[in-house]
């Protein structure tokens, strides 16, 4: 965060009497407290490589991949033409950096290309298991959220943390 901080945000408060500045000053430090928690809330505190999914869920999400996206980006998720792939190195470096939570909503709101928006949250979550498994990340006990903001918490990193 620079030195404008949200409570700085109003031109010309500063100039004005003297006694605006306790104000003033106030404002700078619930300005401050307020990026501190924002920053708290948006450190993704996993990652893909914590066991995020289960075996079962991938299982479930593989006949659904290949039902509703698998024509468009390939039974491997190789890509096909204009689909890109859903695995390997070019997919990761792609979505590495960003959280679970942007790919999911990404294929929530968007995919299958030909009727986005049309599957339900659980169909979704299970066919990103299934492509989390295809992509080698480890499975786990727990099963693949459908909630977007539980889901941004898990960042996708290409490589293992050391
Ligand atoms: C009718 C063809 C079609 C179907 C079906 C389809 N997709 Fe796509 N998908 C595309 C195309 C074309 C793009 C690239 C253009 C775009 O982003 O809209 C894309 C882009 C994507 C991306 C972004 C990839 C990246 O790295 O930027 C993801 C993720 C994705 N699709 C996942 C899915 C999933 C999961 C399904 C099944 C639920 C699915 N798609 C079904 C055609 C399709």
């Amino acid at each position: 965060m620079g030195e404008a901080g949200p409570g700085l945000s109003f031109p010309g408060i500063g100039e004005q009497k003297g006694h605006m500045n306790i104000g003033k000053s106030a404002a700078i430090i619930a300005g401050a407290l307020g990026c501190a928690l924002v920053w708290a809330q948006d450190q993704p505190s996993k990652s893909v490589w914590d066991g995020i999914y289960t075996k079962e869920q991938a299982a479930r999400g593989e006949p659904l991949y290949k039902q509703y996206c698998g024509t468009c980006h390939g039974e491997s998720l190789e890509g096909i033409e204009m689909a890109p792939a859903l695995a390997g190195g070019e997919f990761l470096d792609q979505w590495s950096g960003q959280t679970m939570g942007d790919l999911f909503e990404r294929i929530r709101a968007t995919m299958p290309r030909d009727r986005p928006g049309k599957l339900s949250r659980d169909i979704n979550a299970d066919i990103t298991a299934y492509m989390l498994s295809f992509n080698q990340f480890p499975a786990g006990n727990t099963e693949l959220s459908r909630d977007t903001q539980v889901l941004k918490q898990i960042k996708i990193e290409a490589a293992k943390p050391k």
